[in-house]
């Protein structure tokens, strides 16, 4: 998500933030990798799988294709944080948050005293940390003078209207299966519409730019060995994507990248030169700044280029025979009982996409790059692009370039090169290769126990009865019982089943 308003109502924060806390002020503090003891040989670059909790664009819960990072703390306790290439903060609840404020979520609130190495940031035994949070005077602030708690806190707002607040702290994630652990500086605090409701998910991981961004950060710790990091979300019908941390290499699995500049100082942004649909050009689209923003669904395109892609689908869809609804967005249909259009043909009745970005990247997009699946009927198909008057955009003249666009192009952000590299490729057969999902499911391994012991028995049992039926007559304990009275009662019994 786009960040709208830094440094919201801090003030109501106070009492929040003020929890009494139990925990060592520790006053000098490096941060630095520790890598796991030694047990094992730890990668300095990873390829992560994502998750969201829907595979629909436009869903159950509604903003429901953000793919989310889970990251484990003390105690393995675990948090899936959405990870967003449009805002610079990583946070979610801890322990003592008020519901009003942190929300219901995935997982339980975080219970940092299980942690060895939690501490809240504090700006007066610490001039480090007075120092890094009067240097983001945006979104932290040090609360000196409104509860005097001497906290950092956060305050940051989206364009979607949610705001996220709380305090900073620093502690110890996990992420990935081998990368060295890592000491991250976060908010403890939740993110809420202005109706109060929350996101599933239970916080944010914020992969913008700057020193709060959560890629900075592994980098500086030395965690990962390059200042880059990649995404890549999967087509129509998936709710996986990846994520890669430093230099990642993928072999020849990953043609080799075009690269462009990376713009902007707090967003990841490129330069746009053209957008064509088929072999007609939108008008208005060279030349257009270009926020690249994983945490945003659909695409939002400056109101002319909008009415101009808009104009071009419609004649493109019409001629091919298709029917046109407005509903919010337009959507296309085919006006038959036993229609033909489904994801698999999608490429039949609609062009492709071509987008160049400054100087000569040129990426080919299929369909699904600018439309997705209605929920309702299966053979309609709506376009996921909206135009910035609609999306109420302060900024009206660039292109916020959602998940919707992202599919199927693998997106490196080499921040230490200011550049960014893309290359158009299966995301889904990438992850399936290099990030297996091994969903840890403790249940199933209840079952397999349950299951051996149980065939277990059923076997012993069985050869007990087998024993004793045929080898072991001798030593024959019923014996015990066979006197005289249960002899009768058997030859009753034996009667009445006659
Ligand atoms: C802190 O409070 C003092 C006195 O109330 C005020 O003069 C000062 O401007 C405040 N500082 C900030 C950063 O708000
Ligand atoms: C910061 O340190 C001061 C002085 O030790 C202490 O009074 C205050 O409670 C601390 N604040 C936090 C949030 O740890
Ligand atoms: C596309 O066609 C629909 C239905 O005819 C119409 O309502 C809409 O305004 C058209 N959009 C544009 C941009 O021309």
């Amino acid at each position: 998500m786009i960040v709208l308003v830094v440094y919201v109502a801090l003030v109501a924060l106070g009492a929040h933030a003020s929890g009494k806390g139990s925990f060592a002020i520790a006053v000098k503090r490096k941060p630095r990798a520790t890598a796991g003891a030694g047990r094992r040989l730890l990668s300095k670059a990873d390829a992560i799988p994502l998750h969201s909790y829907g595979a629909d664009l436009i869903g159950l819960y509604s903003s429901g294709h953000e793919f989310f990072l889970t990251v484990e703390l003390a105690g393995k306790q675990k948090f899936d944080l959405e990870v967003d290439t449009g805002s610079p903060l990583t946070y979610f609840p801890c322990k003592g948050c008020p519901l009003e404020v942190c929300g219901i979520h995935e997982h339980p609130y975080y219970d940092y005293d299980m942690s060895k190495t939690f501490r809240k940031l504090n700006c007066t035994t610490s001039t480090e940390d007075a120092a890094y949070c009067n240097a983001q005077p945006n979104v932290l602030l040090c609360d000196t003078n409104i509860s005097y708690t001497n906290t950092c806190l956060f305050g940051i707002g989206y364009v979607d209207g949610s705001v996220g607040r709380g305090y900073m702290a620093e502690d110890t994630f996990t992420l990935g299966d081998e990368l060295a652990p890592a000491k991250i500086t976060f908010g403890c605090g939740g993110m809420y519409y202005p109706d109060g409701s929350n996101l599933r998910q239970d916080g944010m991981a914020g992969f913008s730019r700057g020193n709060t961004a959560f890629h900075t950060q592994l980098a500086k710790a030395g965690v990962i060995d390059a200042h880059v990091f990649g995404f890549c979300s999967e087509g129509m019908e998936t709710s996986t994507a990846m994520l890669t941390l430093g230099r990642y290499n993928f072999g020849r699995r990953v043609p080799e990248l075009a690269w462009t500049r990376m713009l902007g100082e707090d967003d990841l942004a490129v330069r746009t030169m053209s957008w064509k649909l088929g072999d007609k050009t939108i008008a208005s689209s060279s030349n257009v700044y270009t926020v690249l923003d994983s945490g945003t669904t659909l695409t939002v395109l400056p109101s002319a280029m909008h009415h101009d892609f808009m104009t071009h689908l419609n004649e493109t869809a019409r001629s091919a025979g298709l029917s046109v609804v407005v509903r919010g967005t337009h959507c296309f249909y085919e006006n038959q009982r036993q229609s033909s259009l489904t994801q698999y043909t999608l490429t039949r009745w609609f062009p492709s996409l071509t987008i160049t970005y400054d100087p000569d990247v040129t990426l080919v997009l299929r369909p699904e790059n600018y439309l997705f699946a209605d929920t309702v009927n299966l053979h309609a198909f709506c376009a996921g692009i909206m135009s910035a008057s609609d999306a109420a955009l302060a900024n009206g003249e660039q292109i916020i370039l959602g998940q919707q666009t992202l599919r199927n192009t693998f997106v490196e952000y080499d921040l230490e090169n200011s550049r960014v590299g893309m290359a158009t490729v299966q995301c889904e057969k990438l992850r399936e290769k290099f990030a297996p999902d091994t969903p840890h499911n403790p249940w199933k391994f209840v079952a397999t126990v349950f299951i051996l012991l149980f065939t277990a028995c059923v076997i012993g049992g069985v050869s007990l009865c087998l024993y004793v039926k045929f080898w072991s007559r001798k030593p024959f304990k019923y014996q015990v019982f066979a006197d005289e009275t249960l002899d009768k009662e058997i030859e009753m019994g034996d009667l009445a089943d006659t």
